[in-house]
C-alpha cells in the first residue's frame, strides 16, 4: 500500500503521517526533509557560486543520511527549502529517490507513506490512497507559533503568519509541481479538528477504500 499525503505547512501532515505509519505498519518518508537537506547545503556553501547551481548539485548528490542531520527543522532552512523546491532541475533530481522509497520501503514495512506537496500529483500518481489536508492560514500559523515557543524560540505571531503566507504563495504559484490537491484526493480541512479527529476520519476513509478494493 502506498499512501500519498499532501498539504501546506502546519496543516497536520506530520502528526497524521506518523500515526498512519504506526497503524498500518508503513515506512514513512517526510519529503520536506529532502528539500530541507538541499536548502541546508545551499546555506552551508554560501559564497561558492550561484544559489541555483549549488541547489541542483546538492539535489544530485543527496544521500539518505543527509535527512538525519540536525538543524533541518529550523525556520531559515525551511525558507531556503521552499526556494530551492521551486527549481525544476532540483525536483527532477529528487524524483527517483522518492519513488524508490515508495515502491521498495526499507525494513519489513507493508508499504509506504510519503508526506509532502506533490506526492499524489507527481511522485506517486498511482498511490492507493491520496489525502490532502488543509487548514486556515491563521490556524496553521497558531500551531507553528506554539511549536516554536515550545522549542524555546523567541518569535512573534504576526511574523510566523507572514512567513507562512510567503511560503504558501511560493509553493502554490511555482510552475514546477505546485501545491494542488490531486483530483482523486480525499480532502480534509483540519482547522477545527483535533489530531484524534483527523486520524479517525482518515482511517475511516482508508479502511473504506481497502474494503472496497478487496470486495
Ligand atoms: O513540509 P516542510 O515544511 O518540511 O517542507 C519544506 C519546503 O519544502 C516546503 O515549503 C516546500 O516548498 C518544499 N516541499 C516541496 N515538495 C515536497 C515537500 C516539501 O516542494 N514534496
Amino acid at each position: 500500500m502506498i499512501i500519498a499525503l499532501d498539504g501546506p505547512s502546519a496543516a497536520g501532515k506530520g502528526t497524521l503521517a506518523r500515526r498512519l505509519a504506526a497503524h498500518y505498519r508503513l515506512a514513512l518518508l517526510d519529503t520536506g526533509l529532502i528539500y530541507r537537506a538541499v536548502g541546508a547545503r545551499v546555506l552551508a556553501d554560501r559564497g561558492e557560486g550561484g544559489e541555483t547551481d549549488r541547489a541542483i548539485e546538492a539535489a544530485r548528490k543527496l544521500q539518505p543520511q543527509d535527512l538525519e542531520q540536525p538543524g533541518l527543522r529550523e525556520e531559515a532552512v525551511g525558507a531556503m527549502a521552499s526556494k530551492v523546491a521551486a527549481i525544476p532541475e532540483v525536483r527532477l533530481h529528487l524524483i527517483d529517490f522518492q519513488r524508490r522509497f515508495a515502491k521498495t520501503p526499507p525494513g519489513h514495512a507493508a508499504g509506504s507513506i510519503l508526506d509532502g506537496r506533490d506526492i499524489g500529483t507527481v511522485i506517486c500518481p498511482d498511490a492507493d490512497v491520496k489525502i490532502f489536508l488543509t487548514a486556515s492560514a491563521e490556524a496553521r500559523a497558531e500551531r507553528r507559533f506554539q511549536e516554536l515557543q515550545a522549542a524555546g524560540a523567541t518569535t512573534i505571531k504576526a511574523r510566523v503568519l507572514a512567513d507562512m503566507h510567503e511560503r504558501d504563495v511560493r509553493d502554490s504559484a511555482r510552475s514546477a509541481a505546485p501545491l494542488v490537491p490531486a483530483a482523486d484526493a480525499f480532502q480534509l480541512d483540519t482547522t477545527t479538528l483535533s489530531a484524534d479527529q483527523v486520524f479517525d476520519r482518515v482511517v475511516a476513509h482508508i479502511d473504506g477504500r481497502i474494503s472496497r478494493r478487496g470486495s
